[in-house]
């Protein structure tokens, strides 16, 4: 049983972290390294199961030990993973990430490797998962013709579908009408809006345009600012937590928040409790470092 299908990309992350990030030409030391799972998606998926919601993550990992990495965080955190296919062709995804150990703030660069050769047929073994399960989530870290289709898919049944259109990239108009929940981070808000986002007011005009683009509801995370929430009835604002100086590591943050939705619709909460509960997971996950590994356990939450 499938309570939330997430399509997506694994990745292995190869972390490093410094008191600050070198600009360009420079060469800094670092204070730590670290290798762990990560993706958008796997992240997502990992962040949904450890709440306690069935999750099946569907993406492509190479015949490779990075590969077998992410088939063990699967195992570990009672995924079902009969939905990951495995390439001979390509390695396993890799990311680069430097964090600023001051404030836990990030920058990334993905290697998608196998994760970006999950094709439409292959998407389309697992049609009946898609369009049955509760909740459909994915994000922009695989082709997007193979996001759009399942999209579609996951419509054609009853499933709520959740774009997080990460990294910020151009998409057709025709995707916002299969979407019933965006959740952009600030910086990917600002790509799609075409406009500057810096306080309510400009998140509430993104949200309005996001609307009118078709979405059913929008919600742009804003960092330390909270969230922004906006559908044809309403709009509001939520803060973040106070979490004065136990950021350690904010890279899967926008992760969890969206992991947190999902398993928090498929819940049936409502819809001003989801929002709070995956603020929390969120804010929690950036206590520790790490992607997957960072994501908080339900225990963790109360
Ligand atoms: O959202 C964070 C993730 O983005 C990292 O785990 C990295 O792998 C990239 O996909």
């Amino acid at each position: 049983m499938t309570d939330i299908c997430v399509l997506g990309n694994f990745v292995a992350d190869n972390t490093f972290y410094s008191e600050k990030l070198p600009t360009k030409g420079q060469t800094v030391f670092g204070s730590g390294f670290q290798v762990g799972p990560g993706g958008k998606g796997s992240n997502q998926a990992i962040a949904a199961a450890r709440l306690k919601s069935k999750v099946s993550f569907l993406g492509k990992v190479g015949d490779d030990e990075y590969g077998k990495m992410a088939i063990e965080l699967y195992k570990k955190n009672n995924l079902n993973h009969k939905t990951v296919f495995v390439s001979n062709e390509h390695p396993t995804g890799v990311a680069g990430i430097m964090v600023n150990q001051t404030d836990g703030t990030n920058a990334i660069i993905v290697y998608p490797g196998a994760s970006m050769e999950i094709t439409i047929d292959e998407v389309n073994k697992f049609s009946n998962l898609i369009s049955n399960c509760k909740v459909f989530l994915t994000q922009l870290e695989i082709k997007t013709d193979v996001t759009l289709h399942a999209l579609k898919l996951a419509k054609k049944g009853n499933a709520i579908t959740i774009l997080n259109p990460a990294p910020a990239i151009k998409i057709e108009d025709e995707f916002f009408k299969y979407i019933d929940f965006f959740t952009p981070n600030e910086t990917e808000a600002e790509f799609y809006f075409g406009k500057k986002i810096e306080n309510y007011d400009q998140a509430k005009e993104a949200g309005d345009f996001f609307i009118k683009k078709g979405v059913k509801n929008s919600i742009i995370t804003l960092g330390d600012k909270g969230i922004y929430f906006t559908n044809q009835s309403s709009n509001f604002a939520m803060p973040a937590l106070d979490l004065k100086n136990k950021v350690k590591d904010t890279t899967g943050a926008g992760d969890a928040f969206s992991g947190a939705l999902a398993s928090g619709l498929e819940k049936k909460m409502d819809i001003k409790e989801c929002l709070k509960f995956a603020i929390k997971v969120s804010g929690i996950s950036t206590t520790k470092k790490g992607a997957a590994d960072a994501m908080p356990f339900a225990n963790d939450i109360k």
